[in-house]
């Protein structure tokens, strides 16, 4: 197969074409990106129960509702400690299906209630072994009338694998006969970038490495909720993580909401990604469960957006009560709450440019009354904030207005089989281009782990975007991240468990990489003498003047090329693939790898053989 790339002319392409789209799922966030590694730590939700908690020594564990550490932390942990007790006593908690412990400085936070006056003692323990990773004692005098707020950090060392519990644990004599409450435990390993409250490094370093542009969260159906009352709520993820409720998820589990709007956007900055803010816009998931809200029954959700986006855009609250959220917006910095707001060191706007209203409302029933929806919450962004360039959650004509107002994109969302995607190459060149299009979601579908065939069709179906880029602004793999002890949804881009190295770069990861970090801004005309199928390509050039040459052999017989990109000489040619179709890296096992090799060119031409079942790019300058 011989190609020709053009190097004159061309059409632009999006800076943001490659993203991520986040949303709870499979303990991506709670037990995987968020850095806070104890499960149920809060006993949240209205049904508690004491999940991961155990009791050390001769006390015993219950949910104390009487002793709430916060309005949004009503329950405790409750350690009764009999007369005459000695040794140790204390409470274990396992993590979620384990505890990663990487070796870095460790910080655990928590409150107490109760009449201490000694030593408490943090640790981390292998389960079985008995191995100690790391463990710190530090005096603590509380009383039985307040809570006192303990910080201890604890050196470790590595653990080999994620069975590991923690431990909070003390003298039984110091404490006999009475009750000890323990209020909202947190542990933290040195985070990304290390900021408070922040990611875990081991998966956001993984994600790093993609070079991806934009980041799309917080859902997914985890954005709409199962009812009204389970939407996600903004409001309620923002400030010190005591004044958070948490909610029930979309995906069978309670979230925390540590993970929240402004760790969002902290990400979003530490990682150069641009936000895509999903808005929720009067629809979730259950129909039946007070929603759609359509006419009047909008107008407060409408405003509730509005003050979302007023307080994300105009100033960043982290830190502050929720009570005190109103005169911390409004106050500047000479007011108090404005000072307050500068020395917390958020004196910048946050740099939200992209609004999606709702999420797949083509889909459950939510179509019928999207053009309302849509229009009633696009009306009220627009005026407000011009310039903001706002999406709405679905192509499909019949769920949106006619016409759509010039200026909005449109969500567009794929899972299909490996030889579904690659059906899909062309149909971008025939659909309506009067608006952008995001593709929001997208991968292949019914295997547990990404294969190598699937992400082959994954390569061709983004070939096919990256050749309509006049159209195709943004997309985006779904889902993320997937912890495999806890998983709603297969395959995913990387699936992960609690052993500290255990963060598995799939055959799709690798696909979103090479394509993600050789993204030229320029598409180039591309001449052959072969038809598409099995192998297909796109080529670009970015403005320092170098070449990229994407290609996908869609096939089990290996494949000759022959690339010219005149006045070119040297290129590096990364492949990755594997004869076996069926091909994954997976938690056990990763044998696909993406291999590197350097080309000279004869006179401007490249020529190397495409293994089958491959992607492969050719960056030449
Ligand atoms: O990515 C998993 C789910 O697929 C998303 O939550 C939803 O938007 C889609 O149906």
């Amino acid at each position: 197969i011989s190609l020709q790339v053009n190097k004159s002319g061309g059409n632009a392409s999006s800076p943001l074409m490659y993203g991520f789209m986040f949303e709870d799922i499979n303990h991506s966030g709670d037990g995987g990106l968020y850095g806070q590694m104890l499960q149920n730590n809060g006993l949240q939700g209205t049904s508690p129960d004491l999940t991961a908690w155990g009791a050390v020594g001769d006390a015993t564990i219950a949910i104390d509702y009487d002793n709430p550490l916060t309005t949004a932390i009503p329950h405790t942990l409750r350690l009764d400690v009999a007369s005459g007790t000695t040794g140790t006593v204390g409470v274990t908690n396992a993590g979620y299906w384990g505890i990663p412990v990487d070796g870095s400085e460790h910080q655990t936070y928590f409150w107490i209630k109760g009449d201490i006056s000694g030593d408490i003692t943090a640790s981390l323990v292998g389960n079985g072994t008995g191995t100690v990773y790391g463990s710190t004692s530090i005096p603590v005098s509380s009383n039985s009338d307040n809570f006192t707020y303990v910080e201890v950090s604890l050196s470790t060392e590595k653990a080999p694998d994620g069975d590991v519990y923690f431990e909070l644990s003390l003298d039984g004599a110091d404490v006999a006969g009475s009750s000890l409450y323990f209020g909202l435990v947190q542990l933290f390993p040195t985070t990304y970038k290390n900021r408070y409250n922040g990611l875990q490094p081991r998966i956001a370093n993984v994600l790093e490495a993609v070079g991806a542009s934009f980041l799309r969260f917080p859902g997914g159906n985890n954005l709409e909720g199962e009812s009204l009352d389970n939407r996600w709520k903004w409001n309620e993820t923002i400030g010190p993580v005591q004044d958070r409720p948490g909610r029930e998820g979309t995906w069978s589990y309670y979230n925390t909401d540590g993970l929240g709007l402004d760790e969002y956007l902290y990400w979003c900055e530490d990682m150069g990604l641009a936000p895509l803010l999903a808005i929720w816009a009067g629809f979730a998931l259950d129909a039946g469960a007070g929603t759609p809200l359509t006419g009047d029954a909008l107008t407060p959700y409408v405003d509730d957006v509005l003050n979302e986006l007023e307080v994300k855009i105009i100033i960043n609250p982290l830190h502050m009560s929720i009570a005190k959220r109103r005169q911390y917006v409004l106050g500047d910095s000479s007011t108090t709450y404005g000072a307050i707001r500068a020395a917390n060191g958020r004196t910048e706007p946050w740099n939200v440019t992209l609004v999606e209203i709702g999420n797949e409302d083509n889909l459950g029933g939510g179509c019928v009354s999207y053009t309302e929806r849509f229009t009633a919450f696009y009306d009220a962004i627009h005026a407000k904030y011009p310039s903001l360039t706002l999406i709405a959650s679905t192509n499909d004509a019949s769920c949106l207005p006619s016409p759509m107002p010039s200026g909005a994109m449109m969500d567009y969302h794929d899972y299909n089989t490996p030889d579904g995607l690659v059906a899909q190459f062309d149909y971008f060149d025939n659909v309506d281009r009067s608006n952008s299009l995001l593709v929001g979601e997208y991968a292949q579908n019914d295997v547990e782990y990404p294969i190598m065939q699937g992400a082959v069709g994954e390569a061709v179906f983004m070939m096919g975007m990256e050749r309509n880029s006049d159209l195709i602004k943004m997309a985006s793999y779904a889902p993320l991240l997937q912890l495999v002890n806890s998983t709603q949804w297969t395959p995913n881009l990387i699936p992960f468990t609690q052993s500290p190295d255990n963060v598995v770069e799939t055959t799709s990861y690798y696909v979103q990489q090479m394509f993600s970090v050789n993204h030229g801004d320029t598409i180039k005309e591309v001449t052959s003498d072969s038809a598409f199928g099995p192998v297909y390509w796109v080529a670009s050039s970015a403005s320092d003047s170098s070449y990229f040459v994407k290609l996908a052999n869609y096939g089990s017989d290996t494949q000759d090329l022959s690339v010219s990109i005149s006045g070119l000489s040297t290129a590096k040619l990364t492949v990755v693939g594997d004869d076996d179709p069926n091909a994954a890296n997976t938690p056990d096992e990763s044998p696909v790898v993406p291999v590197e090799s350097t080309l000279s060119s004869s006179n401007g031409t490249f020529t190397f053989t495409l293994p089958a079942w491959s992607v492969a790019v050719l960056a030449a300058s």
